[in-house]
């Protein structure tokens, strides 16, 4: 039976409603699944029963995986698996996971562990319709631009007030990481061309400080329209995958103090490619224990 994919906004996301997770699907079903990402960039399932080893089992259906993160330590005996936990980190701020490594995560699922009583949304935005809704000279600007994105930065917007948010905090930046990446990357499947910047993203190569930030915030702002948006609201036994390629999110932190957690498995990446063909690099820090360099990745 084909996939039947609900969609959710017009520019983003779609619920898969007939998805079987026992069955191990086969090749034509995974191309369906994949196909369906190209179009819709985040896919949710609900009624999902999947515990660490069976996420890691849907994540590598799209390719190799990552370790759980660069710096931060997986969960307990599953090392591909990142906790994504309030305790120590709540990830409120615009970003793409680990663009601060040369080739990031094409691909990253989340699934929801401890949901809240309210609020806990992750907002999940299209960088595609956001180069799209730049303005011609922009988008000619931004085609030729590079940013250099590195973890060394507030990643949260908040002061570490606990012991565990503390040593979060100094586990993140324990090694720096910088990359120099495309301000605008080719999409490898699609060739659809997307914004590739986020909150790692620090400084626009050739400019000053203060130039990079006001043109990358002027970037920023396409990104995040609210037309470019979806807000997914977690319940429990719900996974979501998203295309880091080519999508920023946020978790909004309006939960006051209850817990949260997502458990957090991401697909490796190849080197990112803009317009002129040029691929990233790594400037800073060697991250081959967290992600192969791959030559090309379906
Ligand atoms: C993440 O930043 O990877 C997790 C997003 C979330 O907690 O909603």
């Amino acid at each position: 039976m084909p996939l039947s994919a609900r969609k959710l906004t017009s520019r983003i996301g779609a619920v898969i409603e007939n998805f079987d997770f026992e069955r191990e699907p086969d090749a034509d079903t995974v191309a369906e699944l994949r196909g369906a990402l190209n179009v819709h960039k985040v896919l949710a399932f609900d009624g999902v029963h999947l515990d660490d080893a069976g996420q890691e089992r849907v994540a590598s259906w799209f390719g190799r995986l990552t370790t759980a993160h660069p710096t931060v330590p997986s969960v307990e005996g599953a090392a591909r698996v990142l906790p994504v936990d309030s305790e120590t980190s709540k990830s409120n701020t615009w970003h793409t996971d680990v663009t601060f490594v040369a080739n990031p995560p094409q691909l990253s699922t989340l699934r929801s562990v401890v949901t809240t009583p309210y609020g806990g949304e992750t907002l999940i935005a299209n960088a595609g319709a956001a180069y799209r809704d730049l303005p011609e000279s922009l988008r000619n600007l931004a085609d030729s631009l590079r940013a250099v994105h590195t973890n060394k930065y507030d990643y949260v917007r908040r002061p570490a007030v606990t012991d565990a948010q503390r040593e979060h905090d100094r586990l993140f930046v324990s090694t720096v990481y910088e990359a120099e990446h495309p301000v605008v990357r080719v999409h490898p499947l699609t060739g659809e061309r997307g914004l590739f910047i986020g909150g790692f993203a620090g400084r626009i190569v050739g400019l000053s400080d203060s130039e990079s930030r006001a043109l990358l915030e002027i970037f920023q702002k396409y990104v995040t329209r609210p037309e470019n948006l979806v807000r997914w609201s977690w319940s429990p036994n719900q996974l979501v995958i998203f295309d880091n390629r080519i999508t920023q999110h946020y978790a909004i932190d309006n939960y006051d103090d209850h817990p949260r957690r997502l458990n957090r498995v991401t697909v490796a990446g190849e080197l990112p490619t803009g317009v002129d063909g040029v691929r990233s690099r790594q400037l800073v820090g060697d991250a081959t224990h967290y992600s192969p360099l791959l030559e090309a990745v379906a």
